[in-house]
């Protein structure tokens, strides 16, 4: 007999540690972390590459059929293959970041990325995070986590990262990236980013990063019993 594949969905905005705490809480249960984001980054990269302005809905649609897009995990680090090629790396920057964000806005980019996302769902038991999870990519998820914090604790957390990467950037750069990327993800039309009605919301931003995984776990094996 098949074994049950358990879905949670973690939804919120930049920089909430979803992607940190979602592949913490996934090693403690022994199920798939999929990044949402990184394949809209990956998205990103390869429109940029290519000289495109990652707004030009056209053009972005019309090398959308060129773009193979694969997922693969290498000790519970997800990679992103792009046309056979490891971009794992170069989606991380922040130019990426931003583009991503407007790519993520074009419906034709959503429509094409839907069956990737679900289809990692169907094989594995995942924690999947992104901005539209329990809204729409998984409606069904049998736990909806919304990851939240202040502004100003996230760019905080963001910049800490981007120094560990040797990224020059002060914490108002950050911060200000943050608000137009909170902003264009949640006014968005299609998509957009908000609380599914039956997820739990997780203020994380007097939290510690032991805290908030704690948290998602005990709220993760309450809802299914693991
Ligand atoms: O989580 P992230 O910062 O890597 O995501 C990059 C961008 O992709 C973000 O600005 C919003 C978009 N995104 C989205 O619209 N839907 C998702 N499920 C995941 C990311």
């Amino acid at each position: 007999m098949n074994q049950r594949c358990y879905s949670v969905a973690i939804d919120g905005p930049a920089g909430a540690g979803k992607s940190t705490m979602a592949r913490r809480a996934a090693q403690a249960l022994n199920f798939v972390y999929v990044d949402t984001g990184a394949i809209y980054r990956t998205v990103a990269y390869a429109t940029l590459s290519r000289g495109i302005m990652p707004e030009d809905g056209d053009a972005v649609a019309a090398l959308l059929p060129e773009l193979k897009l694969e997922l693969s995990w290498q000790e519970g680090v997800q990679h992103m293959l792009l046309n056979g090629s490891d971009v794992t790396t170069e989606i991380r920057k922040p130019e990426i970041s931003d583009g991503a964000s407007k790519v993520a806005a074009l419906p034709v980019v959503r429509d094409f990325l839907m069956e990737t996302q679900r289809n990692a769902a169907r094989i594995h038991s995942v924690i999947m995070d992104g901005r539209d999870i329990g809204t729409v990519v998984l409606p069904d998820a049998d736990v909806k986590i919304f990851l939240s914090a202040s502004p100003e604790v996230r760019a905080k957390r963001r910049l800490l990262e981007l120094q560990a990467q040797n990224r020059t950037l002060t914490f108002e750069e950050v911060l200000q990236d943050i608000k137009e990327r909170d902003y264009r993800d949640s006014h968005r039309k299609t998509a957009p980013l908000r609380q599914a009605d039956d997820a739990v919301l997780l203020d994380t931003s007097n939290l510690s990063l032991e805290e908030s995984v704690d948290a998602i776990l005990n709220l993760i094996r309450k809802k299914i019993g693991l």
